[in-house]
């Protein structure tokens, strides 16, 4: 019987040697210690003996169960550590390896645009400054030479904030979503020293019939330099400066004289069309982006008006300034050669990929 459990027992190891799954492992354990167990198979052959025997025989059965339970144990535990170890690897990420770049997102446009913008201005001597989205009549109409009664309010038609949620937050205030940058002018005037000499990128608002040019959203930039003798040919110079060394040193521009509550004199600024070249055709075609007449229109800009210096406290007899504010968006157009600027907001990765 001695010689039956060491033979058992040799089998037992020889048999869990081999296992290499948690499942099969149960199966030993059911084998040699479960129901059927093949110990208590050999325990039942021991009826037969004497009693001295079969104490002995008890002993040597009970210590080799606990061995088995020990063997098992520590197998299954070597078992799931394999199988954790195997996870890890076979599910390890390597951060460090190359993806296919087609994955990568990269910038829209309009955002590859404006920051081409800003490192121009900054080259210049420009600091960056920025105002909220939702801006009060305040400032974006009323300071701005713009009262309640303006026939120029039409222009600037946009989205207001309801009475309702007005009369909640802001008693007395009529909020909206601003419709140009310029009111950061004012907010620039009134909280900085002179000499000033910023400009103010980003989104603005319009109450839009939407067509080829015109969008409901769209990104301005807006400029804004007031000191000591600033005159109209800084203004020109500044403008000429940044269109050449954003479209190309043949750009041209053109001013018009124009009329804006905020500026005087006032000017709209166009640049030679990049598409056709300013000659308005592009083969034996009419220019599409500049309707065949050589010029885009781009800006509007001019001398700050002395009203709006003085209701921010700045003296026009001893200071002036200059103004401008441009469509990122038609920039972009023209830089990207993009006949509608509507497109960029449509969301066709097609044409977005392919800047
Ligand atoms: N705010 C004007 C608009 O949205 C653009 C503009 C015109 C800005 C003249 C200026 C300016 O600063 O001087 O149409």
């Amino acid at each position: 019987m001695d010689v039956n459990l060491t033979e058992l027992e040799k089998r037992f190891l020889s048999e869990l040697e081999v296992i290499e799954s948690i499942g099969a492992l149960e199966l030993l354990e059911a084998d040699y210690l479960g129901k059927k167990w093949k110990l208590k198979a050999i325990l039942w052959g021991i009826k037969d003996m004497s009693i001295e025997e079969k104490k002995q025989i008890g002993v040597k059965a009970n210590e080799l169960k606990n061995s088995f339970t020990d063997f098992l144990v520590s197998k299954k535990e070597a078992l799931k550590k394999a199988l954790i170890e195997k996870r890890v690897q076979e599910e390890s990420i390597d951060v460090t390896l190359s993806y296919s770049s087609k994955m990568r997102g990269h910038k829209h446009p309009i955002s590859h645009t404006t920051e081409l913008l800003e490192d121009i201005f900054i080259s210049l001597g420009f600091k960056i400054e920025d105002g909220p989205q939702i801006e009060d009549e305040r400032h974006n109409f009323d300071m701005l030479n713009i009262p309640d009664n303006h026939p120029a309010r039409d222009v600037w038609d946009t989205f207001w904030i309801s009475d309702e949620i007005n009369n909640h937050k802001n008693p007395g205030e009529k909020l909206l979503l601003r419709t140009h940058t310029s009111p950061v002018q004012i907010r620039t005037m009134l909280s900085q020293d002179l000499p000033i000499k910023v400009i103010v990128p980003w989104r603005v608002f319009r109450y839009e019939q939407e067509d080829a040019r015109h969008t409901c959203n769209f990104y301005q930039l807006e400029g804004l330099v007031v000191g000591e003798g600033v005159t109209f040919w800084d203004l020109k110079w500044t403008l000429d400066t940044v269109m050449k060394e954003l479209l190309g040193k043949k750009t041209e521009l053109r001013f018009r004289p124009s009329i804006f509550p905020f500026t005087e004199p006032s000017a709209e600024v166009d640049v030679s069309c990049q598409i056709c070249g300013g000659t308005g055709r592009v083969w034996d075609r009419r220019c599409s982006m500049c309707s065949g007449t050589g010029w885009v229109e781009l800006l509007g800009a001019g001398m700050v008006h002395p009203k709006v210096l003085e209701g921010c406290g700045i003296d026009p007899m001893k200071y002036s300034g200059f103004a401008f504010g441009m469509g990122i968006d038609r920039i972009a157009a023209q830089r990207f050669w993009v006949s509608s600027s509507r497109m960029f907001y449509q969301s066709k990765l097609k044409m977005n990929e392919q800047f």
